[in-house]
């Protein structure tokens, strides 16, 4: 995967070491990490460190996502509310490699509770160097994107 694409990368008080590892591994290799927080381990909400994230997905600036709580379910709940956005809660590596391969996923999620250091490290790197691979995979996501769009207008 090109290192043209910006990162941005968003955790809660109960993941701040694993975002820093995660945030240091991905500069390591070169890319550009953007960090919406939190940034101490004061307790606060995630979906609002979820939002932050989306955000920057949605306007264009960054093109993948990490979110990291303490199980990933809350930040992914939280992720999916937003419109454009296809977050995958992983705790294995082949999930976070076909999450990108078939669902185009543009945010991962996953809990510091849940998973250690290092398959942290690993589904972050699997989930920013994974392409999508298009095909009857694109179909797919096209009709995620059409259930959306009608979602949106019973609003
Ligand atoms: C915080 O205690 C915890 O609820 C949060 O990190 C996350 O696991 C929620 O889904």
């Amino acid at each position: 995967m090109s290192k043209d694409i910006k990162i941005v990368i968003g955790c809660d008080h109960a993941a701040l070491d694993m975002k820093k590892k995660v945030t240091e591994m991905l500069q390591d290799k070169g890319y550009e990490v953007t960090d919406v927080g939190a940034f101490d381990t004061n307790s606060c909400d995630y979906p609002d460190i979820a939002h932050l994230l989306c955000e920057k997905i949605q306007s264009g600036s960054h093109q993948r996502g990490i979110l990291i709580c303490g199980t990933g379910i809350g930040m992914s709940i939280a992720a999916n509310k937003h419109v454009g956005i296809r977050a995958a809660c992983c705790s294995d590596l082949y999930s976070a490699e076909l999450t990108r391969k078939h669902n185009d996923s543009n945010v991962l999620c996953f809990g510091a509770r849940v998973v250690d250091e290092n398959m942290g490290l690993q589904l972050a790197s699997v989930f920013v160097e994974t392409e999508f691979e298009g095909g009857r995979h694109q179909r797919r996501v096209d009709k995620i994107t059409q259930i959306e769009a009608a979602q949106l207008k019973k609003i």
